[in-house]
């Protein structure tokens, strides 16, 4: 079974017939709501909404160890996150779709291990490829299979928010290497990989990144929203596909 981790713009999947819903309890504290399980493309799903259903969880109070323990707990196969970014790189505009396949993590204090306390020992996972390269190949196939146009493989950058970067460190994303800016990728991506739960992601670039084309000045919030309605669009019929 797939889990779909939904961000801003997919705290529901309309085209998810829903079977029944699951308050997990976890090792970790609650999970950003429940787990909605049900039906898409004729087949069964998990859904989780990062923000919690009323969108009231910014993305450095995420309890994202259980999210991913709750997800696991529910015996998924495989995880797609669907996140917004902005956008660095100049052909990554509002609307386009991105499935990345690198992360700079530059977040802080965030719980980033299940492997602490107690008597677990250490445990240092290997993240060289970040994001899993099978459940990646599944989402490129499904999207060329839907007619979707994505862009293949992207450097992604995790900062911490809630605020948006300033100028000046989106000009440090772009040197460092970054295609797009978000702020829920990490530690998520790396506690899936501690629970060995195959993972990839696909962003939905909102905005351009801050003191890029379009946001010389500030980022404009009434469009970011009629930009994330209109490509989660195409997001919901990327997953049906997939
Ligand atoms: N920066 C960080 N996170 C984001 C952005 C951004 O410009 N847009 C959507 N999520």
């Amino acid at each position: 079974m797939l889990a779909i981790i939904g961000g801003s713009g997919l705290t529901q999947l309309s085209n998810l017939s829903i079977v029944r819903r699951e308050v997990v309890r976890t090792p970790y504290g609650e999970p950003s709501g429940a787990l909605t399980f049900g039906e898409l493309g004729g087949h069964p799903v998990v859904f989780l909404a990062r923000h919690g259903y009323g969108h009231t969880i910014p993305p450095h109070l995420v309890n994202y160890r259980a999210n991913i323990w709750a997800l696991k707990h529910a015996k998924v196969s495989a995880v797609v996150s669907v996140a917004s970014v902005g956008g660095i790189r100049s052909d990554l505009g509002p609307g386009e779709l991105v499935v990345p396949n690198q992360i700079i993590d530059y977040t802080w204090g965030r719980v980033a291990t299940f492997f602490e306390g107690g008597d677990k020992p250490v445990h240092h996972i290997d993240f060289t490829r970040p994001y899993d390269d099978q459940v990646r190949a599944r989402i490129l196939a499904a999207a060329s299979s839907a007619g979707i146009v994505v862009h293949d493989g992207a450097v992604y950058a995790a900062t911490q928010g809630p605020r948006l970067e300033t100028a000046a460190e989106v000009n440090r994303l772009e040197r460092d290497g970054a295609d797009v800016v978000g702020m829920t990728g990490m530690p998520e991506a790396a506690l899936a990989r501690e629970l060995d739960l195959p993972y990839a992601a696909v962003n939905v670039v909102a905005n351009h990144a801050a003191g890029r084309a379009g946001s010389e000045t500030s980022i404009a919030f009434a469009r970011i929203e009629s930009v994330l309605q209109d490509a989660m669009v195409r997001v919901r019929k990327l997953l049906e596909s997939l």
